[in-house]
């Protein structure tokens, strides 16, 4: 059977289809509309999904009705009726479901416990299951208002930012304030042991302090600092109810990169599905249709530019230029590039981040991430653990050698390569380090500012003629 997994009506809409276990396509429609975090999907990433098969079934990921009363009850901004692409059976599933499910069934756990926290669901917001087996089980609940994501969403808007979609910006914004100067008054707003009463859905309405520009930076360490502590509470109590010691970590709230790596001082393994957020749950409502463990192999699941990986091509490109700009092959399940539709540079010039923000006209405090070979992560960054997706930011241990990777508080948010994961990226990596002893490069994602991550051929055109550089394919 053929599933085609949707989710849309909220940011980030996306489309995944399935074959007995097999995922044949994952993709995000604001790469085919170029509207950032598009909460419909359209024509061309249906079309392009249906290039690998026929559906049988349409999975939607989360209950429209259930949520319409939500809506009525409490007020907020929805389309709830979904416009399905194609007139077959439809099957829903509840929101944090099809998030447990898009978790659990890539995992390799057959044992876990499942924490889901985002926004909010249809009512949910915070949920703690059990994976045994191929059986998924609700252990524990918390509802609207008291949301992990909508408190971290309403101080994203209160210092300027968009809600829903530039939280990362605010997470890298913290290491550079003071988390003392806003704390007492940050952590009033979500008390401890979730007995929050503030209805964050309506934004920071009584703040009543003038904010300057130093103020954005010390909110933000003080909002990061009340989360992690949050957040270190609720997966202590998720691990103390369900007695597991592998972690499946869901929603939104585990694109939080800094939170995510304290974890690994509770549980034994961890598996974050490199989409977490709800453009996952197009393939969480297609496996939770399933019922049972899909065979994830890797995230390069989008659309097809085709192509060998120009690993010759890219390594000479870097020594000699210091960057380059490469898109090939499948795009992208998730929010990060990981190489298919990447921006490589060398991380051991001081000059290089410079170089690539003005490519990128992006703000000068914004942290580039690294990539490096797995064998060597741990000689070069404070892991003991694999981070294929860019999840976790961790210390570096030589900083001085890699400048350009490297976060004002002495922290990168580290993507770890086997030659697994991607031969092509793997074989960059070694050559490069065989040139230069560093296995190390700075990889950042391939995009228009203020657009989505490149797709298609026209993409690259336009991205070739917007910034006048060549881009490898
Ligand atoms: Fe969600």
């Amino acid at each position: 059977m053929i599933i085609l997994g949707i989710n849309e009506t909220s940011h980030d809409a996306s489309v995944s289809l399935i074959k007995d276990g097999d995922i044949l396509f994952a993709g995000h429609a604001e790469r085919y509309s170029k509207n950032k975090n598009d909460w419909y999907n359209n024509s061309d990433i249906v079309l392009d999904a249906l290039n690998y098969g026929t559906p049988d079934v349409i999975s939607y990921y989360e209950k429209p009705f259930l949520k319409k009363s939500r809506i009525i009850l409490h007020g907020g901004a929805s389309d709830w009726k979904p416009d399905l692409p194609l007139d077959l059976p439809v099957r829903y599933f509840k929101h944090h479901y099809s998030h447990a499910c898009a978790g659990y069934y890539t995992s390799k756990f057959t044992d876990a416990v499942i924490v889901v926290l985002d926004a909010i669901g249809e009512y949910n917001t915070s949920t703690i299951w059990v994976g045994e087996g191929e059986n998924i089980k609700l252990k524990y609940k918390q509802n609207y208002p008291v949301s992990f994501g909508l408190f971290y969403s309403a101080f994203t808007k209160l210092i300027g930012l968009i809600p829903n979609q530039e939280e990362y910006i605010m997470m890298g914004m913290a290491a550079y304030g003071d988390w003392k100067r806003y704390y007492k008054e940050v952590d009033e707003y979500f008390p401890k042991h979730y007995q929050q009463k503030y209805n964050f859905h309506k934004g920071i309405t009584d703040w009543g302090i003038n904010i300057s520009e130093q103020d954005k930076f010390d909110i933000a360490a003080a909002v990061q600092m009340v989360y992690e502590q949050r957040l270190n509470e609720f997966m202590r109590m998720a691990k103390s109810i369900t007695g597991k010691n592998n972690l499946v970590f869901m929603g939104g709230c585990a694109l939080n990169s800094s939170a995510n790596t304290l974890l690994w001082n509770i549980f034994s393994d961890i598996w974050i599905m490199p989409n977490p957020g709800d453009a996952g749950s197009s393939l969480g409502a297609a496996a939770a249709l399933y019922g049972k463990h899909i065979n994830w192999k890797n995230p390069y699941l989008g659309h097809d530019l085709g192509g060998e990986y120009p690993v010759q091509k890219i390594v000479d490109g870097i020594l000699k230029d210091g960057i380059v700009a490469v898109a090939i092959g499948r795009a992208e399940y998730g929010p990060r590039a990981l190489g298919n539709r990447s921006i490589l540079a060398d991380p051991r010039d001081p000059l290089i981040k410079d170089k690539v923000n003005q490519i990128k006209q992006r703000e000068q405090f914004r942290p580039f991430a690294p990539v490096v070979l797995a064998e060597h992560a741990s000689k070069w960054f404070d892991m003991n653990f694999e981070s294929p997706y860019m999840q976790y930011t961790v210390k570096c241990l030589q900083p001085e050698k890699i400048p350009s990777v490297v976060h004002a508080d002495g922290t990168s948010r580290v993507q770890t390569v086997t030659k697994e994961q991607h031969y092509g990226l793997y074989r960059v990596l070694n050559k490069f380090y065989l040139k230069t002893g560093v296995p190390v490069l700075l990889n950042t994602s391939l995009n228009i500012k203020g657009q989505p991550l490149l797709n298609d051929k026209n993409d690259l055109v336009n991205w070739q003629n917007y910034y006048g550089h060549d881009i490898l394919c």
